[in-house]
């Protein structure tokens, strides 16, 4: 069992917050009001606690569910209480208007622009992105790509992903994510044009 505290109130939250509680973690829920917070811990049940946001979060992973475009700043505005911290970085970054654009500077990604402002400490790893929440919710098993520079948090998150009941894939290093956002946009041109948003990126192994 790990700590793992989530980061925002939606979709996502909801969806890997089910999931880590029916594998057995200890789940802390944080948003930015708390009668929401509460009621989402609620939700979660077995033990899911409510956290404040702002102060450090009681779990060594911190899962990062908010849009992108809040991403940067809720991480500034935590600074060094994100110290040691895993950060598990699960954003797509386009907008809810264009998703055929990527909005992070040329050469960058998501990610990367996240890790320039954690503590030093700290660790990003970028993973989920490629899975949509309501599929991650259906409780089946499905590929998780990742990405992250850091061994320890890789193998930390790798190891959460697989209590999920969901197959962890590495992709490399952080430099990575940002062809995982593309991924992302990838997921979003197939569920629209034709496919249908029933779907999940997976890698056949073939022995
Ligand atoms: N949904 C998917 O299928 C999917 C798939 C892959 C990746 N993702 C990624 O997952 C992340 C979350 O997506 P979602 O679908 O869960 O979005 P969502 O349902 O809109 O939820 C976003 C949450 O972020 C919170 N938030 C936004 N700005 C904030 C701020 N400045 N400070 C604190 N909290 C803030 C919102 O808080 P309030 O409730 O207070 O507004 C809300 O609880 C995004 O980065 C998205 O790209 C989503």
């Amino acid at each position: 069992m790990s700590n793992i505290s989530i980061l925002g109130l939606g979709t996502y939250a909801r969806a890997i917050g089910t999931r880590a509680v029916e594998a057995g973690h200890a789940v802390e829920v944080i948003g930015r009001d708390a009668a929401n917070t509460q009621d989402l811990a609620a939700a979660l049940g077995s033990g899911a606690t409510a956290g404040i946001f702002g102060i450090p979060p009681a779990g060594d992973i911190v899962v990062l569910a908010v849009p992108y475009a809040s991403a940067v700043p809720v991480v500034v505005q935590y600074g060094d209480a994100l110290a040691g911290k895993v950060i598990v970085d699960i954003s797509n970054t386009f907008t809810a208007a264009d998703d055929t654009e990527l909005v992070t500077p040329d050469g960058s990604s998501g990610a990367q622009e996240i890790a320039k402002v954690v503590p030093p400490s700290a660790h990003v790893v970028k993973a989920f992105n490629t899975v949509f929440a309501h599929v991650l919710a259906l409780g089946r098993s499905l590929d998780v790509l990742f990405a992250g520079d850091d061994a320890q948090a890789k193998a930390s998150v790798s190891a959460f992903i697989e209590s999920l009941g969901l197959r962890p894939l590495d992709v490399g290093s952080l430099d990575m994510a940002h062809w995982l956002e593309g991924a992302g946009l990838l997921m979003m041109g197939l569920a629209r044009h034709g496919a249908g948003f029933n779907i999940a990126l997976g890698v056949d192994l073939l022995g």
